[in-house]
């Protein structure tokens, strides 16, 4: 529960209040953060999963048996697999056929994705169903943003996408107090602080940050990681920044549609910088494609609503 307070007394200037204890407070984050395999630990079934799907000798056997193992994770895989949005004709009713089919990559993705899930609350406050529809809307711009490019489309995409905020989602559920008091200033103040920027004053770590810190720790593939860390400065991305700009667009055509949790929509702004990686794969990429990337994204939604709602009664 996000609990917004007043944390101005009289006399203080905002820098003083920002800044007194962002030292104490950044630790504090990462000591959290160290104990996440502890407090936050994904089920075994997942690390075995991940453990196969890196392996070089693994067969599709060796992935069935673990998915199998978990009679819950085969009925969610499944539902996401018949899904319309692969628009299968014929009905996948085992694990085996779905690896054949989907692969393992994506099976892979699936499942991390559906175990991240289950570990936060997805209701309870206006605040917490407002950031998981954002991130929905988000994964599937992401997938879509990458099929504007051209990008092989690949799973990983939407997982990004629909993860690229779980900074912000761990921030809100398990440091309600510390989140709690920036949405406070937020509201407060008058535009001089965008949120980002009183992330880095008030804790010393950006959510992008911390949302690749939390899902390193759960050993993701690190593309995802990387993707995530830098969704808001592609351009800073050592390792496939296509991946990244691919998040970063998505999460501003959806803040400019008004799909975000915080009124914020006016201080997300585009990493210039990445324009000339993004024009290598869409050449003359610029205004004119966020116009048409903003007109498909509804349409994009609503085609990829059963992907979407299969993963949402998980
Ligand atoms: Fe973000
Ligand atoms: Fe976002």
């Amino acid at each position: 529960m996000v609990k917004k307070e007043c944390i101005f007394s009289e006399g203080d200037t905002v820098e003083e209040v920002l800044f007194s204890e962002r030292d104490r407070t950044r630790e504090q984050i990462l000591g959290v953060l160290s104990r996440t395999r502890d407090i936050l630990a994904l089920p075994n079934v997942v690390h075995e999963i991940l453990e196969v799907t890196s392996g070089k000798n693994s067969s599709a056997s060796d992935l069935t048996n673990i998915i199998e193992s978990d009679p819950a994770l085969t009925s969610k895989i499944l539902a996401v697999a018949n899904s319309a949005y692969y628009g299968f004709v014929k009905k996948i009713s085992s694990i085996s056929h779905a690896v054949v089919i989907l692969g393992f990559r994506e099976i892979q993705n699936i499942a991390l994705s559906m175990s991240v899930l289950q570990l936060f609350d997805r209701k309870g406050t206006v605040f917490n169903e407002q950031l998981w529809r954002h991130s929905f809307a988000v994964g599937v711009g992401t997938r879509m943003v990458a099929g504007h490019l051209g990008l092989k489309l690949d799973g990983k995409y939407f997982v990004a996408g629909l993860l690229h905020d779980v900074g912000k989602i761990f921030l809100s559920q398990y440091l309600p107090d510390m989140f709690g008091r920036v949405l406070s200033i937020l509201e407060m103040q008058d535009n001089t602080y965008t949120y980002h920027s009183l992330e880095e004053w008030i804790f010393g770590l950006s959510h992008s940050d911390i949302g690749g810190r939390l899902l390193s720790s759960w050993l993701f593939p690190p593309e995802i990681v990387n993707a995530v860390s830098h969704h808001h400065q592609p351009s800073m991305s050592e390792h496939e920044p296509v991946f990244s700009a691919c998040v970063h667009i998505a999460d501003l055509l959806c803040s400019i549609k008004g799909i975000t949790p915080l009124n914020d929509q006016f201080f997300l702004t585009l990493d210039a910088d990445i324009l000339p990686v993004v024009a290598g794969y869409r050449e003359g990429f610029g205004s004119e494609d966020m116009h048409r990337l903003l007109a498909q994204l509804d349409t994009e939604i609503e085609r990829q609503s059963s992907f979407v709602s299969a993963f949402k009664r998980t």
